[in-house]
């Protein structure tokens, strides 16, 4: 077992039932990462360096507009690393027990990004993650505080609300979990308290990561 499990909150059983929502809820928010950890995490995170985010992406007609400062496609080794085996532990202990496993297994993540939402920022307007992030996405918040909506379309129709704080995992459905092609739309507003969120997924279309 991971060493970073010990900062875990959930058990195998209570992601699972978690995990159990993700076809009707579209995500789950739950605390999963204790405050020690989450320091450990953050003090890594300080080390990556950061780039702004581009403002508007996405074709005309379907522009997202977005706010905030993102590291990506990092190498170096560090307890961000424990955190992703620790997770993927769970996640795969948790997709046995649901029978049918929603996602073919051993299931692991080969994208991660930490983003910095500045007080005040304008978050992200509603989107869908990218076709090829299958299974789940999954973001943790390590410090601040942000409103994280899913909503029915880019109109923010049926917004639902998940508070991002610290520890708080929120975990969204990605494509072909338990077979469902639909994405479920999202956008983040309200960043009442700088932001450090770490997301990992799975892309379909990278090659599988070295075993580590
Ligand atoms: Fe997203």
């Amino acid at each position: 077992m991971s060493d970073f499990a010990q900062h875990f909150l959930t058990s195998p059983h209570s992601l699972a039932q978690a995990m159990n929502l993700l076809p009707t809820e579209d995500a789950a928010a739950f605390p999963l990462v204790d405050s020690e950890g989450c320091k450990k995490m953050l003090a890594a995170v300080k080390e990556l360096s950061f780039r702004a985010s581009t403002p508007v992406v996405g074709p005309k007609g379907k522009e997202v507009e977005q706010d905030f400062q993102i590291a990506m496609n990092f190498d170096q080794p560090s307890v961000l690393d424990e955190y992703q085996t620790a997770l993927e532990e769970q996640i795969n202990q948790a997709f046995f027990l649901m029978q049918p496993s929603p996602y073919s297994q051993p299931f692991s993540f080969n994208d991660k990004a930490a983003l910095i939402y500045k007080e005040g920022s304008k978050g992200i307007t509603p989107h869908r993650d990218l076709l090829c992030f299958e299974a789940v996405i999954a973001i943790l918040t390590l410090s601040g505080e942000a409103g994280f909506y899913i909503c029915d379309d880019r109109e923010r129709n049926n917004a639902r609300k998940y508070t991002a704080e610290p520890g708080v995992m929120i975990l969204m459905r990605g494509r072909n979990f338990a077979g469902i092609e639909e994405r479920p739309y999202h956008y983040v507003e309200g960043v009442s308290k700088e932001r450090v969120g770490y997301g990992l997924r799975y892309n379909v279309k990278e090659p599988a990561e070295k075993a580590r």
